[in-house]
């Protein structure tokens, strides 16, 4: 595991655009998985400035994102889709086929996560995968529980999510009770992995996700299994000594 530094959430939105940059520039054809919540806006916004300035084109990659809330449409203003239209489908060249993301309103939700995972499979699988954390140590929406899922598949938020989430929407009662996600099989078949973390409220469940037992408990625990993982926090953990 690599460790990077960021002094406050700025400097980690740069550096992650950077990272991300990188992987674009080395592989063009880049099969990137994305995620959503606070903490990448930063990483969206330079990627952007750094599309607009001709450093970086996404004209060859493609996208997954890791979820989407059940029961919201691509339109609605608190969709996944909509954030991914707000901070970076819409800012950057990436092809509007190339832009994959689950259908929260699909009729048959068992149908929808079968077409997602043949989309990536279609792709050859994840490349690079951006992931945050969420608060429990949950990764896309895979919750901390019994057991984890490999594929795409439906999940019971927690009533810790559903509050970590309100600040997104106009109200607790409007946070969905169920997501679609990406599976952890799907996220740990990536070549290379970048976890953002910011925040000190973040330190606990990081120094656990990175340190504690792998469990299921911590669903983001698995990562520490990753042969090529970068961790990149706003937070100074001892155990990296710095
Ligand atoms: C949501 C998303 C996760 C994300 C998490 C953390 O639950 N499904 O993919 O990592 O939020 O969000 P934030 O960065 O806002 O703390």
């Amino acid at each position: 595991m690599e460790y990077l530094f960021a002094t406050d959430p700025q400097q980690l939105g740069q550096m992650a655009a950077r990272w991300v940059a990188r992987e674009i520039l080395l592989q063009p054809e880049l099969v990137l998985g994305l995620p959503t919540g606070s903490t990448p806006i930063g990483m969206y916004h330079h990627l952007a400035r750094l599309t607009q300035e001709g450093l970086v084109s996404f004209t060859k990659a493609q996208t997954f994102n890791l979820d989407e809330y059940v029961g919201l449409a691509p339109g609605h203003p608190q969709s996944y889709a909509s954030f991914m239209r707000e901070h970076f489908w819409g800012k950057v060249d990436l092809p509007a086929g190339s832009a994959h993301i689950q259908r929260g309103d699909a009729a048959d939700m068992e149908a929808e996560c079968s077409r997602y995972d043949a989309a990536l499979e279609q792709a050859g699988g994840i490349d690079v995968q951006v992931l945050g954390l969420g608060l429990n140590g949950h990764i896309g929406f895979n919750e901390p529980s019994h057991n984890l899922e490999i594929r795409t598949h439906v999940v019971d938020l927690t009533p810790e999510t559903i509050k970590a989430n309100a600040h997104f929407f106009p109200d607790i009662a409007s946070v969905p009770s169920q997501a679609i996600t990406m599976g952890i099989g799907s996220i740990m078949q990536a070549r290379k992995i970048l976890l953002l973390v910011s925040g000190e409220n973040k330190k606990e469940i990081l120094t656990k996700t990175l340190f504690g037992p792998v469990t299921t408990e911590v669903p983001a625990s698995i990562l520490q299994l990753h042969a090529d993982l970068t961790v990149l926090a706003d937070i100074l953990l001892e155990e990296q000594g710095i």
